[in-house]
């Protein structure tokens, strides 16, 4: 199990690269479900999840992926075994993602329930009652989801709440029911947008992605295509976040600016100064940071994957900031970390009242997922002394090479094997 070993009290300072999004990426490989041809995913990040996911793809039948760096070259001439089983899925709730694909390219699936996760119980009956509003008979049995529907119709379908993967699950379902299919208060993310204009490229009649109701016209057959994958903009946001609390002067080069909209906004506000360029934000050092509070929105909103990370940051403003966390029901547990490293914090439900600032001290901590591991490595930066954190596994699903990125820019960072 590999280690993260922070030494706190270095600035920031230089350029840091973002990666393409996990949470793009791996609905654009299970697309690649949805046709014989091959898929071509540039840019694609170069992290667990995604070796996850072309484990998952070739139990299905996938051909060898074929790796170049950020490309990614998928093809599944046929689905030899439409299961996905449960020791990978519990180790990748996105796996959930083949649902659709496989119920559209060969109309029956069965997958294993996701679990629940640190975070949350994490459901997907969202999933499984738009799927049958599609006519797919759908029974949830041993800890499986089995699902069967030889030909999908489509339908007006209106989610009871917003669910990215949800709303991934249906696009890809729908581009092969027959007719239309409308999707309303359907999840807006930028991953959204970015899988629909794969599934175009496939072939598929998609329109509206982006907006809260998205229309497919069903058509007969997918074909392959080339695609690059956006940027990661949770790295992006980390990355802003590590460069603030160490009063750094970074450029962070290769996002873009125009998906981090609400979290450039909240910093500023908390006292950060930022240029935003053409597809870079500078971050530039400046005087202490203000308290903010923060709400965790569906996009636009501030990102529920960016709330750890502010709260580190809070940590060392000068006031408190109430931190309301509207997305999962169980997602402050880096706070017991951060209380071990000396952060002062009152939780209530889904609240948080973050005290500061508080000077923090290097200790050893454990991540208890992606998120949360990322918020203890932008504590640890700024902790006075050494941070040791413990199941780095968590932070190498999401980050490509965190420790190599953060050593470029000075930061005293590295890996224990
Ligand atoms: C996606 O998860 C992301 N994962 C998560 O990122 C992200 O935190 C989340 O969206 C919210 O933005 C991927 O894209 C692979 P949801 P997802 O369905 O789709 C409830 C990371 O760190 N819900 O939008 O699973 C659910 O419990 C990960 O990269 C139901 O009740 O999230 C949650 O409270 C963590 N029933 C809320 O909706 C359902 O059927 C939003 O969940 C589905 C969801």
């Amino acid at each position: 199990m590999d280690k993260i070993r922070v030494r706190g009290g270095r600035r920031l300072s230089g350029v840091l690269q973002v990666s393409g999004a996990k949470n793009a990426v791996l609905p654009a490989m299970a697309a690649a479900l949805l046709t014989p041809e091959p898929v071509i995913l540039e840019n694609s990040p170069q992290v667990r999840d995604v070796a996850t996911m072309i484990r998952v793809l070739q139990r299905m039948g996938a051909a060898p992926a074929r790796r170049d760096g950020a490309r990614l070259e998928l093809s599944v001439p046929a689905i030899t075994s439409a299961e996905a089983p449960y020791d990978l899925v519990k180790t990748m709730r996105a796996s959930v993602l083949v649902l659709g694909p496989l119920l559209a390219r060969c109309g029956a699936a069965r997958v294993s329930l996701p679990g629940g996760c640190a975070i949350g119980e994490r459901p997907v009956n969202l999933h499984i009652e738009a799927l049958r509003r599609l006519g797919a008979r759908i029974e949830v049995e041993h800890g499986y989801i089995v699902a069967e529907g030889p030909r999908l119709t489509g339908a007006e379908i209106a989610f009871e709440s917003k669910t990215v993967t949800g709303t991934e699950n249906l696009m890809m379902a729908a581009t092969r029911a027959r007719g239309r299919t409308v999707l309303r208060n359907v999840a807006q993310e930028p991953e959204i947008e970015d899988l629909a204009e794969l599934l175009t490229k496939m072939g598929a009649r998609i329109e509206g992605a982006g907006s809260d109701t998205i229309v497919v016209d069903g058509v007969e057959a997918l074909h392959g295509a080339e695609h690059t994958v956006i940027p990661d903009r949770i790295e992006a946001g980390t990355f802003i976040m590590a460069a603030a609390i160490t009063r750094g002067d970074v450029r962070v080069e290769r996002c873009r600016p125009e998906h981090l909209a609400a979290v450039l906004e909240k910093l500023r506000s908390v006292g950060v100064r930022m240029e935003v360029g053409q597809g870079t934000v500078q971050v530039m050092p400046d005087g202490p940071l203000s308290p903010g509070n923060l709400v965790t929105l569906p996009f636009p909103g501030f990102p529920t994957d960016l709330q750890a990370q502010y709260l580190a940051m809070a940590t060392q403003a000068q006031g408190n900031s109430l931190i309301t966390e509207s997305i999962f029901e169980n997602r402050f547990m880096h706070v017991g970390e951060l209380r071990r490293m000396g952060a002062r914090v009152d939780i209530d439900g889904h609240f948080a009242v973050v005290h500061g600032p508080t000077p923090l001290t290097g200790a050893q901590v454990m991540a208890t997922d992606l998120r949360a591991s990322a918020c203890l490595i932008v504590a640890g930066l700024v902790a006075e002394g050494e941070t040791v954190i413990d199941r780095a596994y968590h932070i190498d699903r999401g980050y490509e090479r965190i420790e190599e990125k953060l050593q470029k820019v000075g930061a005293d960072i590295e890996r224990i094997h």
